[in-house]
């Protein structure tokens, strides 16, 4: 008798403990600004079980199980809106640093590599059960100055993208499940020329990246990634015959990207889309939809008319994935209308996301959610 009232008073005790330390969570939840990275990420998991009435809810329920549900992470809104990371963790199930893993942020010069601000989105997402598709590694624009203005010969470029790779890659091993390690080549860059890449080294440069990605970090998965490529143009041949050559060659590549920034106001085939991607996917490898924001701006109709315009489009793009058996991730390019870079990029208002800018669901979010969770 007298034992077991020891361990009924220990388990009161334990219990009075636990239910204490509990309620410490609002508190943490309150004074969020003091908190290091990890605790920051953890201080906002999701409080209740996740449910089909989430995103990633209906994603994990729907018919394409594997299919994530991820959206572009913007560092600034992290760091400072509560309401913002709540969202990201409740509704993602995978994250894409917007701009903090490009090069010329990890790598400002030379002898630097700044990992900061990678490092608290590969936290916030290890606490939130979410995959992280890391980039872009190289991408024909927004290459640092000190490359640009460097002067370098091809052998000095192939040595510092070597380096860079291996370190950034390297650091992120087991931590980043895929890497998006050549952005847009197809494209010009800022200045309507080819990418210094391109100029300096040739077109080698993509095998060199991915050999040089695969080798720090043998597990990670490997893509390209370009916009305009889900039609039926020549970008859309011309990037079959890129990632067709890659193959060929032995490459180390595991997925291709399509962008998918669209526009109510332009054509867009869901059929196309699908048979694009499943064209790509013959040749052995996954697909990804990887940055999808959709515009209003050019288009007369009433707000309510292109709204809902917008939700039947992002719907085709959900299902054109589906579709695909090899299409894994759905990537929205951001989720809320405050932080698009559409604005800023176009010079116009818009509004072309799935929250609008006070965080409320739009008819795009519910098109989202339906699309996930009952396909088409
Ligand atoms: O962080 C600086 C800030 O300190 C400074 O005050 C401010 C004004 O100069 O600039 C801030 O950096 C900006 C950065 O976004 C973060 O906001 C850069 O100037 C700006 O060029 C950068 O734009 C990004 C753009 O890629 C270029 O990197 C957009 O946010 C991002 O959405 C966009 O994303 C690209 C994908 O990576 C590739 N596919 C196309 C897509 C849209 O262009």
């Amino acid at each position: 008798m007298k034992y077991k009232n020891r361990i009924g008073i220990l388990f009161s005790v334990i219990l009075t403990l636990f239910a204490a330390s509990c309620s410490l969570y609002p508190q943490i939840h309150e004074s969020q600004a003091q908190l290091t990275p990890e605790q920051l990420a953890i201080s906002t998991a999701p409080a209740i079980p996740l449910s089909t009435n989430t995103l990633r809810g209906a994603a994990e329920n729907g018919p394409r199980k594997n299919l994530a549900i991820g959206t572009a992470v913007d560092i600034d809104a992290f760091n400072t809106d509560a309401k913002y990371r709540s969202l990201l963790g409740q509704q993602f199930n995978m994250l894409v640093p917007e701009n903090v893993m490009k090069m010329y942020v990890t790598h400002p010069n030379i002898d630097t590599f700044d990992y900061s601000q990678g490092d608290q989105l590969v936290a916030f997402a290890k606490a939130h059960n979410m995959q992280v598709g890391g980039g872009a590694l190289l991408w024909t624009s927004e290459v640092p100055t000190w490359i640009i203005q460097g002067g370098y010969t091809k052998s000095e470029l192939l040595g510092i993208l070597r380096d860079y790779i291996t370190n950034v890659v390297g650091h992120y091993k087991g931590q980043v499940q895929s890497w998006e390690v050549v952005n847009e080549p197809l494209d010009t860059n800022e200045h309507n020329q080819p990418s210094i890449w391109d100029q300096v080294i040739g077109p080698e440069y993509i095998d060199d990246a991915f050999r040089w990605a695969h080798k720090a970090d043998p597990q990670a998965k490997l893509y390209i990634n370009d916009f305009g490529v889900e039609g039926s143009d020549t970008k859309a041949e011309q990037y079959y015959d890129l990632v067709q050559g890659l193959v060929t060659r032995g490459v180390p590549i595991d997925g291709v990207g399509f962008e998918e920034h669209l526009d109510i106001a332009l054509p867009y085939s869901q059929n196309q889309a699908t048979a694009d991607m499943e064209r790509l996917a013959q040749l052995g490898l996954q697909v990804q939809t990887t940055e999808v924001d959709i515009k209003i701006q050019n288009s007369t109709a009433s707000l309510q008319d292109n709204l809902n315009q917008q939700a039947q489009l992002y719907a085709s793009v959900v299902h054109a994935c589906q579709a695909v058996t090899a299409c894994n991730a759905v990537v929205i390019w951001g989720f809320t209308d405050r932080y698009s870079w559409i604005p800023a990029f176009t010079g116009h208002p818009d509004q072309p996301l799935i929250y609008d800018d006070e965080y409320r669901p739009k008819p795009a979010y519910n098109a989202v959610k339906n699309a996930l969770l009952h396909g088409a």
